[in-house]
């Protein structure tokens, strides 16, 4: 089957290991997230309207093809209509944040349950919010703003697409494109937010800034407990893909924390060209990478991982691997057909690195063997996007 999808095979770029811990989830990560913390937001998020856990499908027959015991994706593409798992975060940390500021200036009180009704409406009005982005945790920031009645301004940068900004235009927010890269958006906001009194709500946490990261990690840490809910046996490998690393160490932190010393091994996958995680893996210590080309896995494409991210990751994941954009769309059509098993899946440019690292790794003997995959091994996908931006994915997958 995978010859009818890849001219040549998918390989791993770079590669990175390291000895993950073992034991309980260590007491010190409970600053960056913990059981009441993750607690607080699962129980929010699954009461809003629209809530639905997404599937969790398996790709029967590309375990077949690899010679797996079984591969699990967790498709977000239906999350709260979004398009993705950022839905989860960014909305929430919004609603946080509004009803934090409102409960200290009225001295009351008040719920995320009464920011989203709009009880504070007149209030809310008041305050602006912010982010930068390349797309979906702009979307998503934009959405809870929306929903809590504040304003929202949003910051791209110079490569993300018409669609993904009319998106967020839709949603209310009023996008400001930059000229730069993502990590100067992210600088640029930061900026513009210190002189005009806004809140940032970003997903990345940066020295003196955890606040709302730490809340966003949290919302994401739901797609974790939904995936555990969901198996009879949890998984044995998890690989992730990795932008600053947010999503990443909000599953490994809510795997550990439910499963402890029977947790998955994890494994990180990052496009070639912002593999930011995989060289601090290697210089044992955060590291930015200067981003010098753009790769089509748009929500990967940063270069300075998450200050509050990498304290999970920095203990909890032993393997680091980077991939080319080549087998990117080839896998999006595989996945479109059906063929890799679990029916036909609207996998956008940033879920199927973790379906191309697998295949890659599977592919190399010696690589399989330290990752320690074989024929009982259950690896769990995170299907991270739909088709975020339409017009991009069917481009992709035609000229696959
Ligand atoms: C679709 C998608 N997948 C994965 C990621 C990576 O998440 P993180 O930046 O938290 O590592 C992103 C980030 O924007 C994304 O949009």
């Amino acid at each position: 089957m995978l010859k009818d999808y890849f001219t040549t095979s998918p390989t791993i770029s770079a590669q990175a290991a390291r000895s993950a811990e073992t034991g309980p989830y260590p007491p010190e990560l409970n600053a960056v997230l913990s059981p009441e913390v993750t607690a607080r937001a699962q129980q929010a998020i699954r009461g809003w309207p629209g809530y639905a856990a997404t599937p969790l499908r398996s790709l029967d027959r590309l375990a077949a093809d690899l010679g797996l015991g079984a591969v699990l994706y967790k498709d977000e593409s239906s999350r709260f209509g979004l398009g993705s798992f950022k839905a989860l975060g960014g909305a929430y940390a919004v609603l946080h944040l509004l009803a934090g500021k409102l409960a200290e200036e009225l001295g009351r009180d008040v719920s995320l349950e009464d920011i989203r009704e709009g009880r504070y409406a007149e209030q809310a009005k008041a305050v602006t919010v912010c982010t930068a982005t390349d797309g979906n945790h702009g979307r998503s920031v934009a959405w809870g703003a929306r929903l809590a009645g504040c304003r929202c301004r949003i910051y791209i940068h110079k490569e993300v697409s018409e669609g993904r900004k009319q998106a967020m235009e839709d949603l209310g927010a009023e996008v400001v494109r930059v000229d730069g890269d993502y990590d100067y958006s992210v600088h640029f906001c930061a900026e513009e937010a210190a002189a005009n009194g806004w809140f940032v709500v970003s997903d990345t946490s940066y020295e003196g800034y955890s606040d709302m990261p730490q809340q966003v990690m949290a919302g994401y840490s739901l797609m974790a407990a939904e995936i555990l809910d969901a198996c009879d046996t949890p998984p044995t490998h998890v690989f992730v893909q990795a932008g600053v690393g947010g999503m990443a160490a909000a599953v490994c932190a809510q795997m550990w924390m439910k499963l402890g010393e029977r947790r998955p091994r994890f494994v990180i996958v990052e496009p070639e060209h912002a593999a930011c995680l995989l060289a601090s893996a290697k210089a044992g210590g955060p590291r930015t990478v200067e981003v010098t080309e753009e790769t089509i896995m748009a929500g990967l494409s940063c270069g300075e991982v998450s200050l509050l991210a990498w304290e999970v990751l920095a203990r909890g994941v032993s393997d680091y691997l980077s991939i080319s954009d080549a087998a990117v769309a080839p896998a999006m059509r595989m996945m479109a057909e059906g063929a890799a098993g679990g029916g036909q899946i609207e996998a956008g440019e940033c879920s199927v690195s973790g379906v191309v690292a697998l295949i890659a790794v599977c592919e190399d003997p010696e690589l399989r063997a330290r990752i320690g995959l074989d024929e009982n091994s259950c690896v769990l996908l995170l299907g991270s996007e739909g088709a975020t931006d339409p017009e991009i994915y069917r481009s992709l997958i035609e000229a696959a």
